[in-house]
């Protein structure tokens, strides 16, 4: 497949192909996640509750992310690498540029954060210095406290069109993908045709551009799973066969399906 690019992921969307995303941690996850044909991995900051047991993302630190990135990177040189900018690390627009530099430096090609008008700014100032970044909307798990769990989002008709305002105001400031998380179907794919960028989505249904999970979630090793999450271990041997299911489901529309959904 060569190196995956921006430009790459913006040629599947375009001739309605669907790509993959999976988060890992370490090299050799990030190793056999990019053989198995998942285009991009996520250096997710969901490492603060599956490697490290906490109970949310709020305890990761932009040391964690890094340290983790550099793992990554090393296993999948092939793979677009997104890395997450942790809570509280982007809220001034020096901290922002300079924690953001830290994980490209650790290898990523992306940054990834929560959030939507209010960065706008931040989006703007990061790409115009050569930092391509990833936004996140709905669920946004570093706002747990203030959404007082990990709830649905995007369900009332207000609620759903100060996303999808959101959605058109980063695109506008310049990212260059979107993660769309635990939102009705209807919305995620109406934002999904009305943007230009690739919109990845986990638990916001079948017709986004691509999708992600968690990989301790798909090969069923969490605890506690949502609704949309499947456990791809089923019917394998092995991580590799699991991994590789879970490419080939999403690329051939088999997941997610209709029990997968929020209404
Ligand atoms: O941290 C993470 O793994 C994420 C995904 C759930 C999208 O942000």
């Amino acid at each position: 497949m060569g190196k995956v690019t921006i430009s790459t992921l913006g040629k599947m969307k375009t001739n309605g192909e669907k790509f993959v995303c999976i988060t890992a941690y370490d090299a050799t996850f990030a190793r056999i996640i990019s053989e198995a044909g998942a285009e991009t991995i996520l250096v997710g900051d969901s490492l603060g509750m599956v490697l490290q047991g906490h109970d949310s993302t709020i305890p990761v630190t932009i040391d964690d992310m890094a340290y983790h990135t550099e793992c990554v990177c090393r296993g999948a040189p092939d793979s677009l690498v997104i890395a997450d900018m942790p809570f509280m690390s982007y809220t001034s627009p020096e901290q922002t540029m300079a924690n953001a530099t830290a994980l490209m430096q650790a290898g990523a090609q992306m940054v990834k954060m929560e959030g939507g008008t209010w960065l706008s700014e931040s989006i703007s100032m990061l790409v115009e210095r050569g930092i391509p970044v990833c936004a996140h909307l709905g669920l946004t798990p570093q706002s747990v406290n203030q959404f007082g769990g990990f709830k649905v989002q995007g369900r009332t008709p207000k609620e759903a069109k100060s996303i999808l305002a959101d959605a058109v105001e980063i695109q506008d400031a310049g990212a260059s993908l979107l993660v769309l998380e635990c939102i009705p179907a209807s919305l995620a794919t109406d934002i999904s045709s009305k943007l230009d960028i690739p919109v990845i989505g986990i638990g916001a249904g079948a017709g986004t551009d691509a999708q992600v999970l968690v990989m301790h979630d798909l090969l069923g090793l969490s605890e506690h799973t949502a609704r949309f999450v499947e456990n791809f271990m089923s019917g394998q041997d092995t991580i590799q066969g699991a991994l590789k299911a879970f490419v080939d489901a999403v690329k051939a529309g088999d997941y997610p399906r209709e029990e997968h959904t929020y209404t």
